[in-house]
């Protein structure tokens, strides 16, 4: 590649610095005390509970180890995505996401406008997925996406659909944990799943030749309620530290997931646990692999805190909006560069 192309090109104050700081990293967290095989004590599990809830509080990331999805399974997905990902781009087209199927393939995705150095698959956990026709507010017609599955590599299809099974496992699990350090029951938050609306993206960032001056993902929060990332042992997810404002990057941990609070999650919360601002830088050399799977609810939730979580010292921080509104939004403006900032939860903020 020649010229880069300016549709890539950060702002001089969103470009990344080559010589990052590692300092003090998120949490990592050791999950063993909820694999089922494990006899734990009371003492043992709270203490588990409370570092998550601590690792929530003070980076809205932490790591986990230990988590109980197979190793071969992760392992498994990886290779699927690297010989997927190594063909042509004339037989990738050929899954291409489009104006009616959200998922599939593209290497056009823009981040706050800018466009992401990268190029991604995407699949649904349900298949199809419901939600609304259009992010129009009036419009009440659902519609139904459904996965475009590529011929190569023929076991793709399953691999994929075997590790999102194990992906949503571990989301119930963390977000029992999360519920449990709000001091809500454990399965607090479970209703909110059926009908999930949560994906997996596969993504590959090839090598850039302006690392200084693209990025991989531009700065943004996620906006479901978790995220489960794989990444490989390349680097270069950037989480913005709460306490000083400093990018800091997240060293990759073998077999490590990193988990991140979504702004589901911090609506819910009311602002308790904040979703934290992160971005991916990319290099010249080494191409990159990442697997995020986002934990989303159903497409009639309407996101809003807590009512168990407000009261009248502590007045909800947010109207009440709806989820399918916002992701069939969400979807739509990453698709395309619009001129428009994208919706963002604080447009539901009350103002105090
Ligand atoms: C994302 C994301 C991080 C990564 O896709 O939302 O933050 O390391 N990805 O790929
Ligand atoms: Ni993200």
């Amino acid at each position: 590649m020649g010229e880069v192309d300016p549709a890539f090109i950060q702002e001089p104050e969103h470009r990344p610095r080559i010589s990052y700081i590692e300092g003090k990293g998120v949490p990592l967290i050791d999950l063993s005390p909820i694999l089922s095989s494990s006899n734990v004590s009371a003492i043992e599990f709270e203490g588990l509970v409370k570092e998550v809830g601590d690792a929530c509080k003070e980076w809205g990331f932490f790591q986990v180890i230990n988590h109980g999805v197979p190793l071969e399974m992760r392992e498994k997905i990886d290779g699927a995505s690297r010989k997927f990902f190594a063909q042509s781009l004339e037989d990738k087209r050929k899954v291409s996401r489009n104006e009616k199927e959200v998922s599939g393939y593209y290497d056009t995705e823009h981040t706050k406008n800018v466009r992401d150095w990268k190029e991604v698959f995407d699949f649904t956990i349900e298949e199809p997925t419901i939600v609304p026709a259009s992010h129009e507010p009036d419009d009440t017609e659902l519609t139904e996406w459904n996965n475009l599955w590529p011929e190569y590599p023929p076991d793709l299809r399953e691999i994929c659909q075997e590790y999102g099974q194990e992906m949503v496992k571990l989301a119930y699990k963390l977000m029992e944990l999360i519920a449990l350090s709000l001091g809500l029951p454990a399965d607090r938050f479970h209703g909110f799943f059926k009908d999930q609306t949560s994906f997996i993206r596969l993504n590959h960032y090839p090598p850039c030749p302006t690392p200084e001056l693209a990025l991989g993902v531009g700065r943004h929060k996620d906006g479901g309620a978790l995220t489960i990332l794989a990444q490989d042992d390349v680097g270069g997810l950037e989480v913005k530290r709460k306490t000083d404002g400093e990018w800091v990057r997240v060293k990759p941990t073998p077999d490590a997931y990193i988990i991140n609070v979504g702004d589901i999650i911090q609506v819910w919360s009311n602002d308790r646990y904040e979703s934290v601002e992160h971005r991916v830088m990319v290099n010249s050399e080494k191409e990159r692999f990442s697997l995020p799977f986002f934990f989303n609810p159903a497409h009639y939730t309407m996101v809003k805190p807590l009512e168990e979580l407000t009261n009248e010292q502590n007045p909800a921080k947010y109207r009440a909006y709806s989820w399918g509104k916002f992701i069939t939004n969400r979807k739509r403006s990453n698709f395309q560069k619009l001129n428009v900032e994208n919706l963002q939860i604080y447009h539901f903020r009350i103002s105090e």
